[in-house]
């Protein structure tokens, strides 16, 4: 069986194939088109842009993801579209576009959660002998971290979720872009931050110190606007020549990422340790932060022995269609012909 995923829920146009044979998955292809040139000058993703760019996108990456496959439109068995969260024009190119190659192929479609995708791309794992999850890492605390997301998810098994706390104001990904731009870093600013963060600082006598909101609070919810807002009154009381030197930056990026780490690393292994989660999953943009994935290891090592510790691959943390078709594969019995009721949804909840 080959299963079609499609995401155009932000500024990246994904389309992959995942092909199922029996219990196993094999990855046929995984195209993404990244808006990132277009988006750049902005600093953001500017929706209306994005939406004309998909629109426009959309085809050629899809042909480009049946070549790759080397297979024909109808070897297509399943499609799976992302309907929510994410940007509403965004979302419905990829949805409209997925209701006329369902009509065209004859194949139902599975609705995907945008979240939900990012949590279950970590079972596509084409050396496994099955790919129902092994029922020893549940429940489990999910941490999806990206530009438009930051949430805490109390996993029970595959489909049966509870969101514990999220970000009352801005995503940690929102949080490292917007901070970017006010630098001159670069967009997107998760990785310009990242790049930055890992330069030598020779200048000691240069301090900032920025807080790490909501840590200490009881609730598992996060805040990363007051961050933004820290380093930009911190920015603003420095001599321009601070300012503008890479000595200060490289010092903005290593604090600035480490408070978001810290935070995120606190949340989740209370929440872990409160719920007795037997495993810690993370996804989203932010997970492909090398310095988070490494010490979200150090601290599940030191503090849960027996709290097993899974995240994607770095390129599989961004936003891809393989994704999408995991989740389509994962909820295959979600599956519908009824094409009227599948609509974007850009506030759609886990
Ligand atoms: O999951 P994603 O591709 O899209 C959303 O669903 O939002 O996440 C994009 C976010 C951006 O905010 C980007 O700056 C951040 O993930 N990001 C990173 C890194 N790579 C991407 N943040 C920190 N370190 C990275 N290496
Ligand atoms: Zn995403």
């Amino acid at each position: 069986m080959n299963l079609l995923g499609i995401d155009t829920s932000c500024d990246d146009t994904c389309v992959a194939i995942l092909e199922v044979q029996g219990s196993r998955l094999k990855v046929k292809s995984n195209i993404i088109s990244s808006q990132i040139k277009i988006h750049k000058k902005y600093g953001g993703v500017f929706p209306t842009l994005a939406k004309r760019e998909h629109k426009k996108n959309l085809p050629i990456v899809f042909k480009k993801a049946i070549k790759e496959a080397k297979i024909k439109e109808n070897q297509i068995d399943l499609l799976s579209v992302t309907v929510g969260p994410g940007l509403e024009p965004c979302l419905w190119i990829g949805v409209n576009f997925t209701k006329d190659l369902a009509k065209k192929l004859n194949v139902p479609i599975v609705p995907v959660n945008h979240i939900e995708a990012h949590i279950l791309i970590n079972f596509v794992d084409e050396n496994s002998k099955s790919q129902i999850p092994n029922l020893k890492i549940f429940p489990a605390i999910c941490l999806v971290v990206s530009g438009g997301h930051t949430q805490l998810i109390l996993m029970e098994k595959i489909g049966k979720y509870r969101l514990i706390g999220e970000t009352r104001d801005d995503a940690a990904g929102e949080c490292f872009d917007k901070v970017a731009r006010l630098l001159g870093l670069g967009y997107p600013g998760g990785p310009a931050i990242e790049k930055f963060s890992k330069l030598q600082i020779t200048n000691g006598k240069l301090q900032i110190g920025l807080p790490r909101p909501m840590i200490k609070q009881k609730n598992y919810d996060f805040s990363f606007a007051g961050l933004k807002t820290a380093v930009l009154y911190d920015f603003l009381k420095r001599p321009e020549k601070i300012r503008k030197s890479k000595e200060y930056k490289i010092l903005v990026a290593k604090e600035v990422q480490q408070a978001v780490i810290d935070v995120l690393i606190s949340k989740t292994l209370r929440a872990a340790k409160e719920f007795s989660a037997k495993s810690i999953i993370l996804g989203g943009g932010v997970v492909a932060n090398e310095e988070l994935r490494k010490q979200f290891l150090q601290n599940c090592n030191l503090q849960f022995a027996n709290c097993k510790l899974i995240f994607p691959p770095k390129e599989l943390c961004t936003d891809n269609g393989l994704m999408v078709a995991a989740a389509g594969y994962f909820n295959k019995e979600k599956a519908t012909n009824d094409f009227d009721k599948i609509v974007a949804e850009p506030n759609l909840r886990i």
